[in-house]
């Protein structure tokens, strides 16, 4: 199965921009959307869902169009929204067989399924309770559970992980991986902590545009000796920063520790090389690099 984004562009009224020639071709396995809120993390996926159509561009289902035939997708579809409503009167349980309803999702296995994603969501205990009083967090894992009733085979959670905790995104990650077997995963975020385990590769979008897609290592490798660690006084700190990518300042006794990208400059004096991760190079990415178009 593969989904090809053919040049995919998305304008809001008074000129304003959701995707701007946006090319992909993802195919099967989880690839994580990162990329700073604006980027067009919500408005590739909602094209994907076929909730939202295209200014102009196409996507591919294995060859076919799905803006024009969008029952293509939605069949094989299970799809998180970021803003995901529930319905505060019903239950885990009837929450999710209303929604197999509307999916179509019947038969004998309908009950077992329904307990085991509750089980994979942990939500087993709350499940006769209405969602209406749910956390923040639980509500965030009924969402995720209905997206994957009608098991899937292209599976678009937007940004699954707000309101989570740590423990609830390790049971998350653990349930995608389960999940994902055959199926094209696509997850978007604006944390790299959040992609960076999960993610088979890793799109980095911004204003809009494409700028990087690849695996995790490779892209850690770009910026593999460019970083440094350096402790200066408060008083050098603001030079410092209009001369280098810094990526993070913590406080150490009376100094600042500065972790920094040298780039393609040479690190400065008394610097201290450290290893690079995929924070580090997202960051050198979205702050430096051109797009692809
Ligand atoms: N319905 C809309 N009307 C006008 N502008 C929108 C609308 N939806 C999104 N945008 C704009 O499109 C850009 C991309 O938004 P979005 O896809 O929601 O970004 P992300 O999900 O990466 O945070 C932003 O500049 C946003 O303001
Ligand atoms: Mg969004």
């Amino acid at each position: 199965m593969q989904l090809e984004i053919k040049i995919l562009t998305k304008m809001f009224g008074k000129g304003m921009v959701g995707l701007s020639d946006f090319s992909i071709i993802i195919e099967k396995g989880v690839l994580g959307l990162l990329g700073p809120n604006g980027a067009g993390k919500s408005t590739l996926m909602k094209i994907i869902a076929t909730i939202s159509k295209p200014t102009y561009g196409s996507v591919l289902l294995d060859g076919e169009d799905i803006v024009k035939n969008p029952d293509l997708i939605r069949k094989i579809l299970g799809y998180l929204p970021q803003d995901f409503g529930v319905y505060p009167n019903l239950n885990a349980y009837e929450f999710l067989k209303y929604i197999a309803a509307m999916k179509g999702v019947g038969g004998a296995g309908l009950n077992k399924r329904i307990d085991m994603l509750l089980e994979g969501v942990n939500l087993i205990a709350d499940a006769k309770r209405p969602i209406g009083t749910y956390s923040g967090g639980m509500k965030q894992r009924i969402g995720i559970a209905q997206a994957l009733l009608n098991d899937p085979k292209i599976l678009i959670f937007d940004e699954p992980t707000v309101g989570l905790d740590p423990e609830e995104r390790v049971r998350f990650r653990q349930l995608i991986s389960e999940m994902a077997g055959d199926a094209i995963v696509i997850l978007s975020s604006h944390i790299v902590s959040d992609i960076e385990t999960v993610a088979d590769e890793v799109a980095i979008i911004k204003s809009g545009m494409l700028i990087e897609k690849n695996t995790a290592p490779e892209m850690i490798s770009k910026v593999e000796n460019k970083i440094f660690e350096i402790a200066l006084s408060q008083s050098e700190v603001e030079r410092f920063k209009s001369q280098y990518l810094v990526v993070n300042t913590t406080r150490q006794s009376d100094k600042m520790l500065l972790r920094y990208i040298s780039g393609t400059h040479q690190p400065a004096a008394n610097s201290r090389p450290v290893n690079a991760t995929l924070e580090d190079a997202y960051l050198f990415l979205t702050k430096t690099q051109p797009y692809i178009r």
